[in-house]
């Protein structure tokens, strides 16, 4: 990873996770029934791969943008550079939600993952609202986390594969601090956590600074490869969810596989990736091709209560 430009594309990556482009810190899980059920009647799919996290909360009404969970998502004014480029050379044309899955596909190949195609045609959703951000934490089971994938249609395979994204980028010691000194009140660091690792992650942690960063991959965290896997079976995953698919008879040989074998990994991620992708998108005329990806274009639609069932490209 060279340039800022490349730097910056990395993190498109929370975007596209559309599963899970909102988490929630330790303690603030949320209830997984809601997401699999809709219990609430805002259900999972509410909030999805429309491109609905870019839009600015108004006076009137917060958007999922200023959900706790989505604080800590970064990249906004390199998707606004893009649309702006997009929108003079062919405007209207290109969706918000197209912008954001092609750039992650970028990212990904800037820092040495797959180069894979993605189908476009993805419009932008009409709704963003703050209380439909409804997603598990980093403290999630695997098998809870399971639940919220499984709803968008993917496997634990999937799941494995699509974390593997943690290769790249960073946590805030607010996501994992529960883990190194006094995990769930033992006065002891996690046990799944190697020792070295933790106290080294107790000292970051302990700055002055207001929520220090780590590398989610603390052998090569700018480059996509399948360290994140090696490091797992090592115990030094920053996350407890991390670990726990090192641990978990479900995720253990997936983990185990993708450690020994980087291109099987690469080659699973593309085709994970492209599924995500296609799932509960917005296409034909539903939804519309916003101009500006922080605005709908017409605000007063922009608030209707329902929202269109979104349909696979
Ligand atoms: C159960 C599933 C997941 C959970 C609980 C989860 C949770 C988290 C958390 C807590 C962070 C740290 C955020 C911060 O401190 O700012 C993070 C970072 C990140 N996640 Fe996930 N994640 C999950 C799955 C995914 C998936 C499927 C992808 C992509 C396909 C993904 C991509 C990323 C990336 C790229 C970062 C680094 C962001 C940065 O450097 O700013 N995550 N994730």
């Amino acid at each position: 990873m060279q340039t800022w430009l490349s730097q910056a594309l990395l993190l498109q990556l929370r975007y596209i996770s559309c599963v899970v482009n909102h988490v929630v810190p330790p303690g603030n899980s949320i209830g997984l029934s809601n997401v699999s059920e809709g219990t609430s009647g805002k259900n999972f799919q509410d909030v999805g791969c429309d491109a609905s996290i870019l839009i600015d909360s108004t006076k009137q009404k917060q958007s999922e943008k200023d959900a706790g969970p989505n604080q800590t998502v970064r990249g906004y004014e390199l998707i606004d550079e893009i649309k702006k480029a997009l929108e003079a050379a062919c405007p209207s044309m290109v969706s918000c939600a197209d912008i954001i899955t092609l750039a992650t596909r970028d990212a990904v190949a800037l820092a040495g993952g797959p180069n894979y195609t993605v189908p476009t045609g993805r419009r932008d959703g009409l709704v963003s609202n703050i209380e439909d951000v409804n997603l598990p934490g980093p403290t999630v089971t695997v098998s809870e986390a399971f639940q919220v994938f499984r709803a968008k249609g993917l496997t634990v395979a999937d799941m494995v594969t699509l974390l593997g994204a943690h290769t790249v980028g960073v946590a805030h010691c607010s996501f994992f601090e529960d883990r190194v000194s006094n995990f769930q009140g033992t006065g002891s660091p996690d046990p799944t956590m190697d020792r070295n690792l933790a106290a080294n992650l107790s000292k970051i942690c302990a700055s002055p600074n207001t929520d220090p960063t780590v590398f989610l991959d603390q052998s090569t965290g700018f480059a996509f490869d399948n360290e994140y896997y090696k490091q797992l079976l090592l115990k030094r995953g920053i996350m407890q969810i991390d670990q726990e698919l090192a641990t978990d008879r479900s995720s253990v040989g997936i983990v185990s596989s993708f450690a020994r074998k980087g291109i099987a990994f690469k080659q699973s991620f593309a085709n994970a990736m492209v599924k995500l992708g296609s799932t509960q998108v917005l296409v034909g005329n539903v939804g519309e091709v916003r101009i500006n990806c922080r605005v709908f274009n017409t605000q007063k639609r922009a608030f209707s209560a329902k929202k269109t069932r979104p349909r696979a490209l």
